[in-house]
């Protein structure tokens, strides 16, 4: 037997020293070319550098997304950057006449939606953080990088990193999930894999991360809904994601659509300025989200664009996209209603992000036809998807060790369900220019990978909304027929994403029933789970052999899906969100506070439901494995420390299996008693580790200073003393504990 100790390194913990280094700054030398520019600029060119404007959706992307007055706007210098305007041949005509035909020859900067994949689509954002691995997350990241840059995006408006709550929200599939911690350790790995170590690099684009902020918690799960939430719920949970980003060197960050306590995200200034310019010194610039300066007419700010347009000017909202709320700047200026000063510092905020990304040096950045060719779609780029598609699974449910399949036993395999066959629904939500064609479906996949000899039929079954159980009949048949049943049930991707919120979490249309009647018929069915959000599954998991949740993979989805069906690969994810039992309990989620009267399932009055239990379906953190673990007790250096000491912890864990597999060690820490509630419980580290078969090691994770912080009555971080319960385990519910007391 092996023991081995892992240190577990800061880039788990995402130590400030570890991001620090990669921040996004200016250089005095680079600030000295932006006063002599700033000189030189009239109101209406300071004021164009600040406008952004979209390529239209109806032509691209065989149009490449071209509009025909965008050649005029570059030349009149009216626009500092395009949207959805790309391809190589494009982005080297307009910026051509920028850097060409204009007085001062500034560059463009053009961005795009790059959100899990530009050509060579990736798993879902919510299906990558599943993988509770920042190293594949860079991966994917990078890959995108290079396939964008090569067609012309310098600027990537991702990684998005709204801290989710509430399942019915659809944009939850863009994000991590519900945690700050695990959030923040996707957001940063995203920005390292998108910017590389150097803008400089024509192989990378800049991160934008949005949307600031707390954009995940409008109300009732409504997209674009209000929020109304303490500074102090804010700072903890929902703002350590952009900090994380903000620290890993991203170089612009959008604001969000919503209200925080009354006041739009394009006209708040503490949020923009206070918090995000000041207290974080954030030196990059901030980009409006799609008309959202214009859409604080909506919210009542003011009644005209000139009046929203000052109010985000002087919030510190750098450039609009697609409002038109800065073309009155000059005139504002001019008046006296705007000072100058603002205009001029958020124009020298948009210079410094096109200093760093070397577009006065090289104003198409590597951007060619040839690179396209040899980047979009290469090999090894459809490899790391299959790759990161694999490690992006959670099995939920593996009864009887059904899985891996047994190639040679399972000689009839029946693949039932309206996604079993399916490409487009497998890119999931803003794939970018992701297409169906390019993807392995489901099918394809498992004849790939299954043994010659055996047979394997598809039938639909049904649609994935409708009423119709026509085919159920059919389905039965094939159920009956095979050795095993691979039933795939979920959500279509246009379910999930913008403006893509539900009321319901059950399987759409008549799928649960599918589900019944094929696991009715008695054969080991596995059922595979596609979609963009946690859903209602209660049934499935009691009637089904094996439950994987697979989320929406992308374009290497049927190859990733065969793999962990057939063993190649021994799924290793875990939720990085709670699942409910049923809508009725969201929000939900494991880091709640304890209440006054506690959840107790069986005494009456205490804070539940009284028509069904407390807990969830599933918790979050939770996975199983083909492989077993089993965890020691956490051991801690010391049992009492001063508040500006670490502690540290060591748990064995066991690989009590016979295959090789990974775990997520994880730590969670309580604050058992302060001057304001604390959550029951909060992850505070974790590590991903591979095991042999039977394998030991030893797990250590350093609890710092910071992790035991909290805000107190005043908003200033402190720490209390008085005891710390610490908790590790394999998901957040079943964990080992420790106990110990920082002292004054
Ligand atoms: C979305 C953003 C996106 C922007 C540009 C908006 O509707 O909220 O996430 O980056 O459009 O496409």
């Amino acid at each position: 037997m092996n023991n081995t100790l892992i240190l577990l390194a800061a880039c788990f913990l995402l130590l400030p020293s570890h991001s620090l280094a990669q921040r996004f700054t200016t250089s005095p030398a680079i600030e000295r070319k932006i006063d002599s520019l700033l000189a030189l600029m009239t109101p209406e060119e300071k004021a164009g550098q600040l406008n952004q404007y979209s390529g239209d959706f109806a032509t691209g992307p065989g149009g490449n997304f071209l509009r025909s007055d965008h050649a005029d706007m570059a030349r009149s210098e009216k626009v500092g950057s395009f949207l959805n305007v790309l391809g190589s041949d494009v982005v080297r005509r307009i910026q051509h006449i920028a850097v060409e035909e204009t007085r001062l020859h500034i560059p463009l900067i053009f961005g795009y939606d790059v959100i899990h994949g530009y050509r060579t689509t990736f798993p879902i954002p919510l299906a990558e953080a599943s993988s509770w691995d920042p190293r594949a997350v860079e991966l994917s990241a990078r890959v995108e990088a290079r396939e964008a840059s090569a067609s012309g995006v310098q600027w990537t408006f991702s990684p998005m990193v709204d801290i989710a709550r509430d399942p019915r929200w659809g944009r939850i599939a863009e994000g991590s999930g519900e945690d700050p911690v695990l959030g923040s350790a996707m957001a940063a790995a995203r920005v390292r894999g998108y910017q590389g170590t150097s803008l400089s690099d024509p192989t990378t684009v800049v991160a934008c991360v949005k949307h600031f902020a707390a954009y995940g918690a409008g109300e009732g799960g409504r997209d674009y809904n209000t929020v109304d939430m303490s500074e102090r719920t804010l700072r903890e949970v929902y703002l350590p994601p952009y900090k994380a980003a903000v620290d890993a060197g991203a170089g612009t960050v959008m604001c969000s659509f919503n209200e925080i306590a009354g006041v739009p995200s394009s006209v708040n200034r503490w949020l923009l300025t206070d918090v995000l310019k000041k207290e974080w010194s954030f030196e990059g610039f901030v980009v409006s989200d799609w008309g959202s300066i214009r859409e604080c007419i909506n919210h009542r700010i003011a009644p005209t664009s000139d009046g929203v347009g000052r109010a985000a000017m002087h919030a510190g909202l750098d450039m609009d996209m697609e409002s038109n709320a800065y073309l009155g700047l000059p005139r504002l200026i001019a008046s006296g209603t705007v000072p100058l000063s603002e205009v001029d510092e958020s124009v020298r905020r948009v210079l410094r992000v096109k200093y760093a990304l070397g577009l006065f040096d090289d104003p198409y950045r590597g951007c060619s036809a040839e690179r396209e060719k040899k980047e979009i779609l290469s090999a090894e780029n459809r490899a790391a998807a299959r790759d990161v598609a694999r490690k992006s699974m959670v099995l939920l449910k593996n009864d009887n060790a059904v899985l891996p399949l047994d190639a040679a036993k399972a000689a009839s395999i029946a693949v039932i369900g309206p996604f079993g066959n399916d490409k487009e629904n497998m890119l999931g939500t803003w794939s970018s220019l992701g297409a169906g064609s390019t993807v392995v479906s489901i099918m394809e996949g498992l004849k790939t990978a299954a043994s010659p000899k055996s047979r394997i039929t598809y039938v639909k079954g049904c649609d994935i909304e409708g009423t119709t159980t026509d085919g159920f009949a059919g389905a039965i048949v094939a159920a009956q027929n095979a050795d095993v049943v691979i039933l795939v049930v979920g959500e279509s991707r246009g379910m999930t994403g913008e403006a893509s919120s539900r009321s319901q979490l059950d399987l759409p249309g008549v799928q649960a029933e599918l589900v019944r009647a094929v696991a009715a018929a008695g054969k080991p069915t596995v059922v595979v789970l596609v979609g963009g959000r946690p859903l209602v599954i209660g049934g499935i998991l009691h009637q089904a052999t094996a439950v994987i949740e697979a989320w929406h993979l992308g374009v290497e989805a049927g190859n990733a899906i065969a793999d962990v069906l057939f063993g190649t690969y021994n799924p290793g994810g875990k939720l990085p969100v709670t699942f409910p039992r049923s809508v009725g309990q969201v929000p939900i989620y494991y880091n709640y506070k304890s209440t006054g009267r506690p959840f107790n399932d069986s005494v009456h009055y205490t804070s539940r439901y009284f028509d069904l239990p407390s807990t969830p379906q599933l918790p979050f953190g939770f996975g199983l494995s083909y492989t077993t673990f089993s965890y020691g007790t956490p051991r801690l250096s010391v049992q009492k420390i001063t508040a500006n000491e670490n502690v540290v912890v060591s748990v064995d864990v066991e690989n009590t299996g016979t295959r090789k597999g990974e775990e997520v060690v994880q730590l969670y820490l309580r604050d058992d008693f302060a001057t304001v509630t604390r959550p029951v419980k909060e992850l505070k580290a974790f590590a991903k580790l591979e095991f042999m078969p039977k394998e030991k090691k030893t797990a250590e994770f350093t609890i710092t200073p910071e992790m035991m912080s909290m805000y107190d009555l005043s908003m200033k971080k402190v720490i209390e003393p008085g005891t710390f319960t610490v908790y590790v385990g394999t998901n957040s519910v079943d964990c080992r504990e420790a106990a110990f007391e920082v002292v004054q």
